[in-house]
């Protein structure tokens, strides 16, 4: 790397305009910052040449063909941000092979393919930063691998996808049913035509994956994570939840102990003093317990041109800074333990909600209630009201903590009772006091 950095860049729309706006305008801080002479774009690929396109950038830097960047062999580091899976890791690949660093935006690729791409960067002495797959803005993957290296993470909870924040934001302050909110996210451009990747937590899953590699170290693949989207949320539920103090998220989640190691993604009730309750819109945060730091929380934007670019762009500086100086690796990633065990479900414990339409009949609350205490759970919290109409009564439950194969079987022998008429929702509840691990050494604190 020569005193003047190179950069190509794959793709120019929401993320790659960002990139290009900052490497523009804060071009002093960034020669300051690296102590380089010059941080210049040379080639960005595109798929069309034709389209109008925000900032001054000279339409001869723009190409059709991959290989003007992959090939070039002036250009030092390609930042990756045209999306997608099978096409992008081909890029990378030829990108490191050539010896190009690499930053990238993909959360998609690194969390299915990211193993494979960074030993291809090592085995080339290329670097490989994902800043931005995570949470856009909020700088979490640096925090982990260096903020927190010397702690030993042991739970991290992630509001980690705009959209849905965005949805469930407004069906809990502004009573919106679900198809509003996705009409008001999409309207909003908070939301995709098609937003299936987001609704039902898969765009979750990638980032959780992410996390928990990092976080715990963990060989942790995409098939692993327990996975419920939020398209079956309604308001009645969300309303109930508030009468017991508690705000419906979709929360990612991360645990491990001795048993092993568990990731989730599914909508969940968290109490409306913990600090996920006030992330709000389409903003973003991460919980993180380490057994020494104890509790952090990281927030901000999770998307957006802007807030993206600049992890993007920070991760470059990373890159120039130990190229230039020398200092090892950018960024450490951590050895993955490769005989990670997963939490078995007799080994994962939470509370739980439930909400069910009951015939209100002599009785029939003590026949649903014994299914609970047979299987020795009780209960912390309680609602029953009468239905309008049909001799019905809605009863809103939520347990003390139980094993999750408990009360998947709780849910069986409910759904069994003839008094049950219907069981409408279930829900994790999290976040309580009894969710801060006990290991934590306190002769220290
Ligand atoms: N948007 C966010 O806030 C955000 C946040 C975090 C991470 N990310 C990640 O960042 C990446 C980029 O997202 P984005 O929102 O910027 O996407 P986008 O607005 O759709 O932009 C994609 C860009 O890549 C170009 N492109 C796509 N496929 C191409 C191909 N086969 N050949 C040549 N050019 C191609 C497009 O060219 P044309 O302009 O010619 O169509 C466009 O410029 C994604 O991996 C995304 O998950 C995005």
């Amino acid at each position: 790397m020569s005193n003047k950095i190179s950069i190509g860049i794959l793709g120019l729309g929401t993320v790659g305009s960002g990139i290009i706006h900052i490497l523009e305008n804060h071009k002093k801080e960034l020669i300051a910052k690296t102590g380089v002479a010059d941080v210049e774009i040379r080639k960005v690929l595109v798929r069309d040449l034709e389209k109008n396109r925000d900032g001054n950038l000279d339409s001869d830097m723009l190409t059709l063909n991959a290989e003007d960047v992959l090939e070039d062999p002036e250009i030092d580091l390609v930042i990756e941000v045209m999306g997608g899976i099978d096409e992008a890791k081909q890029h990378m690949e030829k990108a490191l092979k050539n010896k190009k660093h690499i930053v990238t935006a993909n959360k998609d690729l690194i969390a299915l393919h990211g193993d494979e791409l960074l030993e291809i960067a090592a085995a080339n002495h290329c670097e490989l930063l994902y800043e931005a797959s995570v949470a856009g803005g909020i700088p979490i993957l640096r925090s982990l691998t260096e903020g927190l290296a010397s702690d030993r993470i042991t739970k991290m909870m992630g509001i980690v996808n705009g959209t849905t924040n965005y949805m469930l934001s407004k069906m809990t302050r502004e009573g919106l049913n679900y198809e509003e909110a996705l009409q008001q996210a999409q309207d909003q451009g908070f939301a995709e035509s098609d937003p299936t990747a987001d609704v039902e937590g898969l765009d979750a899953a990638r980032k959780m994956v992410i996390l928990a590699r990092l976080g715990f170290s963990a060989s942790v693949q995409l098939d692993d994570v327990y996975l419920r989207g939020m398209s079956t949320v309604t308001a009645e539920d969300i309303a109930f939840g508030q009468q017991l103090g508690y705000t419906l998220k979709l929360i990612g989640l991360a645990s491990r102990s001795d048993e092993g190691v568990e990731v989730s993604v599914e909508p969940v009730f968290i109490p409306e003093e913990h600090p996920l309750s006030a992330v709000h819109d389409e903003y973003n945060a991460v919980y993180v317990y380490g057994e020494a730091v104890g509790e952090t929380m990281f927030y901000g934007p999770g998307a957006g041109a802007l807030p993206t670019a600049t992890a993007v762009v920070s991760d470059v500086v990373s890159v120039i800074r130990q190229v230039r100086l020398g200092t090892g690796k950018a960024q450490v990633a951590p050895t993955i333990n490769e005989e990670t065990v997963l939490k078995e479900p007799e080994d994962i414990y939470a509370k739980y909600y439930v909400r069910a339409h009951v015939h209100d009949v002599a009785g029939a609350f003590k026949r649903l209630t014994s299914v609970f205490t047979s299987n020795n759970v009780s209960f912390e919290k309680l609602i029953q009201q009468p239905l309008d109409s049909q001799d019905l009564a809605e009863v809103v439950m939520v347990t003390h903590e139980t094993n999750r194969a408990i009360f998947e079987k709780i849910m069986d022998d409910m759904a069994g009772l003839d008094v049950v008429k219907a069981i409408k929702s279930r829900y994790r509840v999290e976040g309580g006091e009894s969710d801060v691990p006990e290991q934590r050494d306190l002769a220290f604190v």
